[in-house]
């Protein structure tokens, strides 16, 4: 697989186990963005030229590719966005738009800051109240306070789908039945499930998922809003400008229809188009080992093969510490190494071509909930080995043995 990356070219002993952060991306995507910049450049949506017909069928096909890759209902269901925090700031603002004070919002105690801080800020400009479901010692979300938060307040529920901390999945579906039992809505991040799991929104049933393209293979600077498309059509606009509206005078504006309602002046169209590819990619080498899948909801199965050697290993060192239960993470590990700092750890396996990362993962109140300042995180990608995890462990040792003198 590594020979579909170019990066692995460039940097043969690389052993990148930082993919939570973000991934590399396959030769096919790179060409797609080039082919887009060599031979269909124009903007979309406005040019009557071949170029720009070209142009919008190409980002509006990508659209397609998306609904089908969440198995939303409609095209118009997707909104193309920056990132998960564009979307997440996007839902922020156009859901509590109309909250009263004292209304509330559910949280989970296993957020990224992504996740937490807009809905912050627009409680503090609404006077809204958040809630938190905690989490248990082994990761997981304790499911019977979550069903006590509710009250007559209660308005969204916003929650992860795989913690970028711990790697244990969310019951997602669960969680969206309990909220709409409530009468409440369910924005889901989905940043780091969609490169590790299938994602079907309609079987979940949520009203929001968002995503970033570049933690699936695809470019920076893109993302998608999955919303349900009775909900968007009803809800008010975030920016406006060209593209989002359908007649204007001096006085006022029509918005356009979903989704150049949600799509405010020129998209990043090479990344729409850059993500379609990323996606495809996936898809294929995701069916090529479907045979072998013993859980169909599992997108590439070797990388929970890995998760579950490399934990078995460390678990053998009795200097590491791993957080959150082990059996059910999906290619992510948080890690301490007693009596040694994660950055000097970080810091000896980056001079061993090693990338993993050191800190607060962007959620910080969860990692103080685990009693610590900084963890250590390690995440698997498509193209990662055997051998890579090997390495890893062999060079991990060999840093403990430096760092404590033992
Ligand atoms: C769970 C989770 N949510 C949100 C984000 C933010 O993603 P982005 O920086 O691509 O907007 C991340 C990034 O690491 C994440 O792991």
């Amino acid at each position: 697989m590594k020979h579909l990356f170019p990066i692995f070219q460039t940097h043969p002993n690389l052993v990148y186990l930082d993919n939570a952060a973000t991934t590399h991306k396959p030769q096919s995507v790179i060409s797609a963005i080039v082919d887009f910049y060599t031979k269909s450049n124009a903007n979309i949506g406005r040019s009557v030229c071949c170029l720009g017909d070209q142009a919008t069928q190409m980002y509006e096909e990508s659209r397609q590719v998306v609904q089908k890759f969440l198995n939303a209902r409609y095209p118009e269901e997707i909104i193309f966005t920056r990132s998960t925090t564009e979307g997440i700031n996007l839902l922020a603002k156009i859901l509590c738009q109309d909250l009263e004070k004292g209304d509330e919002i559910i949280l989970t105690e296993l957020e990224h800051h992504s996740n937490l801080i807009p809905w912050q800020q627009i409680a503090k400009i609404k006077r809204l109240q958040l809630k938190f479901i905690p989490v248990l010692g082994t990761g997981e979300l304790s499911m019977e306070t979550y069903k006590t938060l509710f009250t007559s307040k209660t308005r969204i529920v916003s929650v992860t789908h795989l913690s970028n901390v711990l790697g244990n999945v969310t019951p997602i579906k669960e969680i969206v039945q309990i909220a709409h039992q409530n009468s409440c809505l369910v924005v889901v991040d989905g940043a780091q499930a969609v490169s590790k799991i299938l994602v079907d929104v309609q079987d979940l049933d949520c009203d929001f998922y968002v995503f970033s393209g570049h933690k699936l293979y695809a470019p920076t600077g893109i993302g998608v809003l999955y919303g349900k498309k009775e909900l968007l059509e009803k809800l008010p606009q975030y920016q406006t400008g060209g593209k989002t509206i359908s007649q204007v005078d001096l006085q006022q504006a029509i918005p356009a229809d979903l989704p150049h309602k949600y799509e405010a002046g020129t998209p990043h169209i090479s990344g729409a188009i850059g993500l379609a590819k990323a996606i495809k990619f996936v898809r294929t080498h995701c069916d090529m080992q479907k045979e072998s899948m013993e859980n169909s909801q599992i997108l590439f199965h070797h990388e929970k093969h890995l998760t579950d050697f490399l934990i078995k290993k460390m678990s053998e060192l009795t200097e590491v510490k791993i957080f959150g239960n082990s059996d059910q993470k999906l290619g992510l590990i948080s890690f301490t190494v007693d009596g040694i700092h994660p950055l000097d750890i970080a810091t000896f396996l980056a001079g061993k071509q090693i990338c993993l990362r050191s800190g607060h993962h962007c959620a910080m109140p969860l990692v103080k909930k685990l009693g610590q300042e900084g963890l250590l995180r390690i995440s698997l990608g498509i193209y990662n080995t055997l051998e890579d995890c090997e390495f890893f462990i062999k060079q991990l040792k060999q840093a403990i043995k430096l760092l404590k003198g033992v």
